[in-house]
């Protein structure tokens, strides 16, 4: 494949953005938007989308949609909320009929579009559909957009029975955004038929400053994809636009990545999580004909969706953010508060707030319900909680009166030892590690018999070095217990989990933590490839992290032989910024080496910066590398380092294009 059509290829979600993102305004703004006046959206709109799911594979295709219409039904789906059913790109021809009307495609929807929306309708659900506010749609087939045939397109689709819009930035001419999204608009408010109008410019017009009075939610973001960095960017991006949302306008992060395989399933909580206290459009983007029963959990858990659907509208706001642990509250109509206690790190962390900071008025104790775990508990005005690793605790916080009558709040948590703040829970086989439970009352109310309890995988040696129960727990006063764990030597390295239940009176309460801890084994010995050697994490911006070739974006191995200003490298790291990828030294190494830059993919696009990290402390960095800069060497001293850390970033103008290759990197151990 020539560099051009690989590029091609990777341009479905790059591509367009550059296009959106430089295309001249040919045009200045001169449409005063119209009120918008279409009555939907009075809380966020819920549903299901297949792009991320399926992209434009022929799965794609009315058997996937009439399924998921049904499993709507069946699986609970549609009872917990979920109502629209969505095609996303790809479900026409790529060219209009001889009068200009946008044309099935007769291969994946063979009756036509209208006979899906009947089907969609037939089960009490709504149907939705994409275009693109430009020439062409997004996808590198370039399917027709709606540019100019506005009122054309939106008859057809109202007489097709369409109840939705998803309208995209591709091939956009350079005709202004305002002017373009609004003309939609009209078009489909002529139509008599009301359409749930849902704008996808990326945010690159900040369309929460004009939006308002045009559609019924705007894309802040670029796409999302399946991994932590990019709905951790996302998030990043979306939560400081709670001003400009509420009931009918919404800030839109992108649509769900939960039950796609990228992330864990506490990070797909915290996804879902952080979307409903962002009051976000909840787009179901898995195929949940094949969803686990974890997938299913989550994306039906009620009293989380209730917290997004809240009638109150508002989005909820950053509170604090202290290194990467993030406070989030949202006001619930009734005068609760939904909390989010949100840890971006890699490390457990104690993230608390109170009643106050999160503006409940004050009060002698306050309910706490955990979302996730479905308890309520009193608190006598902290609200806080041990946030395991990329977790979510999320609250809802009540100024109830009966406030007393449930048992008190115990936080319970594990320090664990690490090597520098934030840095990953680790254990080696055949070593012990010291750690520490606590168990603190947040209550108003005495805990009584309270007694800790920690569990390991089988095989595990776990020893109490201290009392590990208590007759009385009072307020504000904690149970600590020093532990010493042991991996069996031989483990196998991996993810395990630690658990440490606190069980106290009264009604036989119980307060659970648990911890992913990662066994870790030396590299080996000598000089290794990082391309070959074990990591630890390994987060990118598109995709998964490549061994031994550039970055292909979507599954793993779809890379390509690195290269990088002519020269082409056999072994090392194809990554797409922002990424990390982390190893274990265990003080054993001494130096890395490699060359790094833009891989010559990118055609002379995009710009990163590539650093090395010591135990959090930065011993190496490239500066910003541009297409043209070709490879530069970079070589950083480890001695005595326990972890390495690879960064790129994005060289300070956004991810597009960023395919960045550690060339030929080698780690040097003892
Ligand atoms: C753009 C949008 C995506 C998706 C694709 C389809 O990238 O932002 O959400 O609709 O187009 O081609």
């Amino acid at each position: 494949m020539s560099v051009r059509s690989r590029l091609t290829a990777i341009g479905l979600l790059t591509l367009p953005l550059l296009l959106g993102a430089t295309a001249p305004l040919a045009h200045p703004a001169t449409v005063a938007a119209p009120a918008l006046d279409n009555g939907l959206a009075k809380t966020p709109q819920m549903g299901f989308n297949n792009w991320n799911a399926t992209h434009c594979r022929a799965e794609f295709n009315e058997s996937m949609v009439k399924g998921i219409a049904d499993l709507f039904v069946n699986k609970g789906l549609k009872a917990a909320g979920y109502q629209y059913v969505n095609l996303d790109d790809c479900w026409a021809l790529p060219q209009r009929d001889s009068a200009g009307n946008l044309v099935p495609d007769p291969v994946r929807f063979p009756n036509g579009i209208k006979a899906v929306a009947d089907y969609v309708h037939s089960k009490g659900l709504k149907f939705g559909l994409y275009s693109s506010a430009g020439s062409k749609t997004c996808d590198t087939n370039g399917f027709p957009g709606g540019l100019g045939h506005e009122k054309a397109d939106a008859k057809l689709w109202a007489s097709w029975g369409v109840d939705y819009l998803k309208y995209d930035n591709c091939n956009n001419e350079g005709v202004d955004a305002k002017q373009r999204y609004t003309a939609m608009h009209d078009a489909l408010a002529a139509t008599g038929r009301p359409i749930l109008y849902s704008l996808c410019e990326w945010g690159e017009n900040k369309p929460w400053t004009w939006a308002k009075d045009v559609g019924n939610s705007w894309r802040t973001t670029g796409d999302i994809s399946d991994n932590w960095g990019s709905m951790l960017s996302i998030f990043k991006q979306n939560v400081g636009l709670a001003p400009y949302a509420g009931p009918g306008h919404w800030n839109d992060p992108d649509m769900l990545e939960v039950g796609n395989g990228g992330m864990t399933d506490t990070e797909y909580r915290s996804h879902f999580s952080l979307w409903s206290i962002m009051a976000a459009p909840l787009l179901i983007g898995s195929d949940i004909r094949k969803a686990t029963p974890a997938t299913m959990e989550i994306l039906t858990n009620k009293e989380v969706i209730a917290v997004d659907q809240d009638r109150l509208g508002a989005q909820g706001q950053e509170i604090s953010n202290a290194s990467g642990l993030h406070v989030i509250s949202k006001p619930l109509s009734g005068g609760d508060r939904a909390v989010a206690l949100f840890n971006e790190t890699a490390a457990p962390a104690t993230i608390s707030t109170t009643a106050a900071k999160v503006g409940l008025p004050q009060a002698g104790g306050y309910t706490v319900r955990d979302l996730w775990t479905h308890t309520t508990r009193e608190t006598a005005g902290t609200i806080g909680a041990v946030v395991p690793p990329h977790g979510t605790v999320l609250l809802r916080v009540g100024n109830d009166r009966n406030w007393p009558q449930y048992p008190p709040a115990v936080r319970t948590g594990i320090e664990f030892p690490v090597a520098y703040p934030g840095a990953p829970v680790l254990a080696e086989p055949g070593k012990a590690a010291k750690l520490s439970t606590v168990a603190v009352n947040d209550g108003a109310a005495n805990a009584t018999n309270a007694r800790v309890q920690l569990t390991a995988p089988q095989g595990w040696t776990v020893q109490p070095q201290s009392a590990t129960s208590t007759p009385k727990l009072a307020p504000g006063k904690e149970l600590r217990t020093q532990w010493a764990l042991t991996p069996p030597a031989g483990t196998k390295p991996g993810t395990y989990s630690l658990a440490v239940r606190t069980s106290y009176q009264p009604q036989s309460s119980t307060s659970d933590y648990q911890l992913a801890v990662a066994v870790v084994a030396p590299q080996p010995g000598g000089t290794s490839g990082l391309g070959d050697d074990q990591w630890i994490s390994a987060d990118n911006g598109w995709g998964p992290v490549e061994r031994n070739t550039s970055n292909g974006e979507q599954g793993a191995g779809d890379g390509h032989p690195m290269k990088i200003g002519g020269v082409s490298y056999a072994k090392g790291l194809g990554v797409h910024a922002p990424s990390t990828v982390e190893y274990y030294l265990g003080g054993r190494c001494t130096s890395v080496r490699s060359t790094v830059g833009l891989d010559d993919e990118a055609n002379g696009n995009g710009s990163v910066s590539f650093e090395v990290w010591a135990d959090g402390r930065k011993v190496a960095d490239s500066g910003v590398l541009r297409a043209g800069s070709g490879g530069k060497a970079l070589t950083a001293d480890l001695t005595g380092a326990s972890l390495l850390r690879l960064v790129v970033t994005d060289g300070g103008d956004g991810n597009t294009y960023d395919h960045a290759d550690w060339a030929g990197a080698e780690l040097t151990c003892s």
